[in-house]
């Protein structure tokens, strides 16, 4: 197992761990560090890939200066390897939304982690990261987005998810590989209002989505979350059609 470094904007690293034998194509596990005066690592990722993805890490910034551990929801590939994380940067905190805080991360984290408000900003000094509460977007009543302000870059988890092995950062379609993902995994969850969630997301106006399986995208940011939106929307309306 490797994991491969790419610096997708300024400051922002994705580091990208391939699984040949998840899905025909593959899949790809991401994390992406945050370079600032307080660097933040949006994803452990699983336990079992502490030890490439901590070294990828470490040769951008030392282990002992992160800051910040965060991720989109409470499962494996999001935070399987927190404590094992916040055991080799003793100063990092893990950072959640109130709820994921409340249900999981008081029990689950061995230091006690931040609960953020909706919309709560950390200045991290040199990037600035928005934290939102996205419920059920992708999946999770504890969900969350990271949405870094000063490369516009939405922190997406879970949203788009592809497979494949594709290039660190693309600007063609992300939509139609994320919609023949869905048919394939059935993770998101479709309510009515997981289109009105991720039409928020756009009138954020990101430049860059960093997804947590699959590219990066550089292309129409805003366009491409629209267009996921009315797919899942598209989507419950047939489902309740046929009922
Ligand atoms: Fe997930
Ligand atoms: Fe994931």
């Amino acid at each position: 197992m490797s994991t491969r470094t790419t610096e997708i904007a300024d400051g922002i690293f994705r580091f990208s761990t391939y699984v040949p034998e998840i899905t025909p194509d593959g899949f790809t596990f991401n994390q992406f560090l945050l370079r600032a005066d307080e660097p933040l690592l949006f994803h452990t990722g699983p336990r079992a890939m502490f030890g490439p993805v901590s070294e990828a890490v470490s040769k951008v910034v030392p282990l002992d200066r992160l800051r910040w551990i965060t991720f989109g929801h409470v499962e494996a590939d999001e935070c399987g390897s927190m404590n094992q994380w916040l055991a080799a940067a003793p100063r990092s905190e893990v950072a959640h939304g109130g709820v994921g805080v409340m249900v999981s991360l008081n029990d689950l984290a061995d230091r006690p982690p931040r609960a953020l408000q909706d919309g709560e900003v950390i200045d991290l000094g040199g990037k600035r990261v928005r934290h939102l509460d996205t419920p059920h977007v992708p999946h999770g009543w504890e969900a969350r987005i990271l949405f870094e302000e000063t490369t516009r870059t939405l922190l997406c988890g879970d949203l788009f998810t592809h497979t494949g092995d594709g290039p660190a950062l693309t600007a063609e379609d992300i939509v139609g590989p994320a919609g023949r993902a869905e048919q394939l995994f059935k993770a998101s969850c479709l309510t009515p209002t997981t289109g009105e969630t991720i039409r928020t997301l756009a009138d954020l106006s990101p430049k860059m989505l960093a997804l947590m399986h699959g590219s990066s995208f550089n292309g129409d940011a805003c366009g491409a979350l629209r267009d996921l939106a009315d797919l899942y929307d598209g989507w419950l309306r047939d489902a309740s059609r046929a009922r």
